[in-house]
C-alpha cells in the first residue's frame, strides 16, 4: 500500500470547512488592503532560491527540493514565495505601475524538514508583499494587516514580535561586534553554530539550542548599530504602531531565516513557545529586487502557514462555519421508482437545488440511514404508488415528518 510521502498531507473533506474559512478571511483582508491575487509557478529556476535566500542559510544548505528536468535544467519546489513574486514583478514590467505594487499568493510549499506537528515537507503559505516603497508606513500597514487577519480568524493571545536588522551600511558594522563577541564563546556554542560564526553570524542569533539561546541573550543587538536612516525608520515604524495601537514586543535575537531581510522583521506567534509554533513572519527586504536584476526596489512582506493556523483554531476551541452540503436526498424502491427518481434528480439539481442520488440496491431503511449520515434536510422517497400517481413522499430529516406531495410542486416546496 502506498502512503502519502512523509511530511505531507491528505486535506480530507472533514478538514476543509478549516481551509475554506482561512481562504475567505485572506480575500477579505487582502480587498480591504488592497492587494491583488498573483499565482506563480510551484518550481523555478534554482538560482533564484540560493540567490535570494542565500547560499548560507538551511533552506539553501539543506530543504531545497532540487532535481535536474529532462532538460537538463536545475529546477526547485518553492520553498518560499517570495522570490518568485520579485520574480514576477521584474518579468512583467510591474516597476511601471503605480508604487507599491501589492500582491498576495496562496500556495503549496515545499521545504525537506524534520517532520513534526506544524513542520511539514509540503506545507501553504498565505503571503502578501507590498514591492516599490520604503515609507515605513508601509511597514506598518504590512504589520496592522497580518494583525488584523489573525484577528479576523477569531485567534487569540498572540504576541507581534518585531525587530530591526538594519541595512548594508550599517549590518557590517554589528557583524563585526557580533563575531567579536562570539569570539569569547566558541567552545561553548553547538556546532552549528561554530560554522555559521564566520558564514553567517546573524543565524547564531536565532539558533534553538539551550546553550547558544543563553549565549545569544547577551549578544549585542543589532538595533544599537543601526545608521542614521535606518534607527529613524525603525522610530517611525515604533510610533505608528503605536497610532494603530498594535501590540509589540522588541526581541534582538529576532533575525528570521531568509537573508534578504533589511530592516524590519517581525513575526506573529501563539502563547505556547517553540520552533514550530510561529505563525506567520516577515519583514522587508530593501535589496532583494536589484539583487534579481532590477532597479533598487525596497519592498516588505509576510507569509504565515496554513497548516499552523489549523492548529491553532483547534487548539483555542474556534468555531469554523461549515461548508453547505446538499439539501436533498432521493431514495427509490423498484426500477420505474428508480427511472423516475434520475429525472427528478436532474429535475432539482437544474433549479439549483443540490441532490444526492441513492445508486446501488440498498433497502428503504439503508437508504434513509445514508440519506441522515450525509446531513440531507429532505429526503423524496419514491416508489410504484408515487410512480403512478405523479406524486412523492417528502421527509422532514430532522422531524422524521413525512407527507405525499404532487411531484411537480417539489422545487416550490423545497426553494420557498
Ligand atoms: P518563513 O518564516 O520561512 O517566511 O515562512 C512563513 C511561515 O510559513 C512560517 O511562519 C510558518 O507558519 C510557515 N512554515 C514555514 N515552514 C513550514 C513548514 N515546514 N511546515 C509548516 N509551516 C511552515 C517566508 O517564507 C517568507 N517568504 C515570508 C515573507 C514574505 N517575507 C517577506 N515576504
Amino acid at each position: 500500500m502506498y502512503r502519502a510521502p512523509r511530511g505531507t498531507s491528505d486535506i480530507l473533506p472533514k478538514e476543509q470547512a478549516y481551509w475554506r474559512y482561512i481562504e475567505q478571511k485572506v480575500v477579505n483582508i487582502c480587498q480591504l488592503y488592497g492587494y491583488e491575487r498573483i499565482d506563480v509557478p510551484a518550481f523555478e529556476d534554482t538560482g533564484l532560491f540560493s540567490r535570494s535566500i542565500g547560499e548560507e542559510t538551511d533552506i539553501v544548505q539543506k530543504q531545497m527540493y532540487t532535481f535536474e528536468d529532462r532538460g537538463g535544467n536545475k529546477i526547485t519546489l518553492r520553498p518560499e514565495g517570495t522570490a518568485p513574486v520579485c520574480r514576477a514583478y521584474l518579468e512583467h514590467g510591474m516597476h511601471n505601475l503605480p508604487q507599491p505594487v501589492k500582491l498576495y499568493y496562496i500556495g503549496s510549499i515545499f521545504r525537506y524538514e524534520r517532520p513534526q506537528a506544524g513542520r511539514y515537507r509540503q506545507h501553504y503559505q498565505f503571503g502578501y508583499e507590498a514591492i516599490g516603497d520604503d515609507d515605513p508606513a508601509l511597514d506598518a500597514e504590512v504589520i496592522d494587516m497580518a494583525w488584523q487577519f489573525f484577528s479576523s480568524l477569531n485567534l487569540r493571545h498572540l504576541s507581534l514580535i518585531l525587530n530591526s536588522i538594519g541595512c548594508k551600511q550599517c549590518r557590517p558594522g554589528y557583524l563585526a561586534a557580533l563575531k567579536s563577541y562570539y569570539a569569547n564563546y566558541i567552545h561553548d556554542l553547538c556546532s552549528d553554530c561554530k560554522t555559521r560564526l564566520n558564514r553567517n553570524p546573524l543565524r547564531l542569533l536565532d539558533c534553538k539550542k539551550p546553550v547558544c539561546q543563553q549565549i545569544a541573550d547577551s549578544a549585542p543587538k543589532s538595533t544599537d548599530y543601526l545608521c542614521p536612516q535606518c534607527d529613524e525608520h525603525f522610530k517611525r515604524l515604533k510610533r505608528y504602531l503605536g497610532l494603530l495601537e498594535i501590540p509589540f514586543e522588541i526581541n534582538h535575537r529576532l533575525v528570521r531565516g531568509l537573508d534578504y531581510y533589511t530592516r524590519t522583521v517581525f513575526e506573529v506567534q501563539p502563547e505556547a513557545e517553540g520552533a514550530q509554533s510561529t505563525l506567520g513572519g516577515g519583514g522587508r527586504y530593501d535589496d532583494l529586487i536589484e539583487e534579481l536584476g532590477g532597479r533598487p526596489t525596497p519592498a516588505i512582506g509576510f507569509a504565515a502557514g496554513i497548516e499552523r493556523i489549523i492548529l491553532n483554531l483547534k487548539q483555542q476551541d474556534v468555531p469554523v462555519p461549515t461548508l453547505p452540503r446538499p439539501q436533498v436526498f432521493i431514495a427509490n424502491i423498484g426500477d420505474e421508482a428508480r427511472d423516475e427518481a434520475i429525472k427528478l434528480t436532474a429535475r432539482l439539481r437544474k433549479s439549483g437545488i443540490g441532490v444526492i442520488e441513492a445508486v446501488g440496491d440498498k433497502s428503504l431503511k439503508a437508504q434513509l440511514r445514508q440519506a441522515n449520515n450525509l446531513g440531507a434536510s429532505y429526503t423524496v422517497i419514491i416508489g410504484d404508488q408515487e410512480v403512478k400517481t405523479g406524486t412523492v413522499i417528502l421527509r422532514d430529516m430532522t422531524t422524521s415528518q413525512q407527507k405525499t406531495v404532487p411531484s411537480s410542486q417539489l422545487e416550490g416546496l423545497l426553494l420557498g
